[in-house]
């Protein structure tokens, strides 16, 4: 329907929006995209806005994470509001995590699905987000590398999405899962070349 195609529109623009590189560009006049890992996420937030000062690093880290999260959120509970159906959120989730990572306002460039990722899952399927959070947060704090833990915690939720979830309400398979797990993965491939490498970073 016309409704469902605004919806879906929304989701992939408003979630277009690199609030990490605006955050760092207005509060601590730094081009994220240009220093650290180049990403436009809370993690590069934090390590490229630390040099210059950690406590606002901390924050602008944070808000990040946070408005990186809600940002598909909020669609997805417009649609569930208007009272539209599973299959309709799915969508909308799928569309939300592409539209981070395929920015329609950095030239379809964009972030690595982390966050926005997590939070359109945390209300889609809120025990399996919070198992996966548990353990991105456990391996975070003993790897100190973010990127890795993203995957561990990814790989999580798709074990505890199985097991929970061994039917998806409303929709035939896990396929929306697994698209935005593809997506994230995908982004993160630097990322493991570098972990190879012995190069990735810690935060
Ligand atoms: O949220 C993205 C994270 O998993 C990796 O970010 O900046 O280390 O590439 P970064």
């Amino acid at each position: 329907s016309n409704q469902n195609i605004l919806l879906y529109l929304a989701a992939f623009i408003l979630a277009g929006i690199p609030f990490g590189y605006l955050l760092a560009k207005q509060f601590a006049g730094v081009d994220i995209k240009q220093a650290g890992s180049g990403n436009i996420g809370a993690t590069n937030v934090l390590r490229v806005v630390k040099e210059k000062d950690p406590k606002l690093a901390k924050k602008l880290g944070a808000i990040t994470l946070f408005l990186d999260a809600i940002k598909g959120i909020v669609v997805i509970l417009i649609a569930k509001y208007l009272g539209a159906p599973e299959g309709v959120l799915w969508t909308i989730a799928v569309l939300a995590v592409l539209g981070h990572c395929f920015s329609i306002f950095l030239a379809f460039e964009g972030g690595k699905g982390v966050a926005t990722g997590f939070g359109v899952l945390l209300v889609m399927m809120p025990i399996p987000a919070l198992i996966a959070i548990v353990v991105w947060l456990v391996a975070a704090k003993g790897l100190k590398i973010s990127s890795i833990s993203s995957l561990i915690g990814l790989i999580a939720f798709i074990i505890a999405s199985y097991v929970i979830y061994p039917e998806v309400p409303g929709i035939t398979s896990h396929a929306p899962i697994w698209i935005i797990a593809f997506v994230i993965f995908y982004k993160h491939i630097p990322n493991i070349i570098r972990l190879f490498k012995k190069e990735e970073g810690k935060v």
